[in-house]
């Protein structure tokens, strides 16, 4: 079978990244968190104490700033400038505010044009936003995954819970529905389906279940 690219969309918490890296595993293939890139953006520019309105300063610190992956046993370490970031990208501060910056054009296009070369070889899960619609518009399986906001709260309230966060369950969904407004509405690549992407509801699917789905869309490619 030919080394496929895979990309893997949609809304905050429906699971992209859990499923996308066990799919990338089953196949022996690379996964790339393009969120982390934007989250490592958004960390190193709030370190800085940068207004993250400040497109022109946040390029200025982005073309001087390397963010690399490292395959790890539980997935991915992300790393900014050669630190380790892969926890601190993922908390509140950072998740609350990376959609401000993802919305900026120049941001977008230089981590877009990263995205492509790493996709460029083909053997690759790659989940975000808009990876069928602009970074691999022509990957060979487009997925849009999608759950209900409900059952996307409940699924961080547990992610949160096991790592000692507690945020009231209403407050979860509260910001999960603010960062899908953001990025389905903002001017630059928001977030679509693509028209060839197949959608799969997760609502009431277990991990395994959606990896199982996504296997044999790849294996009838
Ligand atoms: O996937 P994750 O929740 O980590 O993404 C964090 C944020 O990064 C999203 O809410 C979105 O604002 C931005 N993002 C994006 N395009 C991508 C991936 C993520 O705009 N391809």
């Amino acid at each position: 079978m030919n080394k496929l690219r895979v990309a893997i969309d949609g809304p905050a918490s429906a699971g992209k990244s859990t499923v996308a890296k066990l799919v990338a595993k089953r196949f022996s293939y690379i996964y790339c968190d393009t969120g982390a890139m934007y989250r490592s953006t958004t960390l190193k520019a709030m370190r800085l104490g940068i207004d993250l309105h400040n497109e022109s300063e946040i390029v200025n610190m982005l073309n001087n700033t390397k963010i690399t992956f490292k395959p790890s046993t539980n997935g991915q370490l992300v790393f900014i400038d050669g630190n380790e970031v892969t926890n601190e990208i993922r908390q509140e501060n950072v998740t609350n505010s990376v959609s401000t910056v993802a919305a900026l054009t120049k941001v977008r296009s230089i981590l877009v044009k990263q995205q492509k070369a790493i996709a460029n070889c083909g053997g690759i899960v790659m989940d975000g936003r808009d990876i069928g619609t602009t970074v691999i518009p022509d990957a060979e399986v487009k997925i849009f995954l999608i759950a209900s906001v409900s059952e996307r709260a409940e699924r961080r309230f547990k992610d949160n819970a096991e790592k000692g966060i507690h945020t009231p369950l209403e407050e979860l969904k509260r910001e999960i529905e603010l960062r899908d407004y953001k990025d389905s509405h903002r001017e630059v690549s928001p977030l679509t389906k693509a028209k060839d992407a197949i959608e799969l509801d997760t609502t009431s699917l277990s991990i395994n279940e959606v990896v199982d789905e996504i296997s044999k869309i790849i294996k009838n490619n």
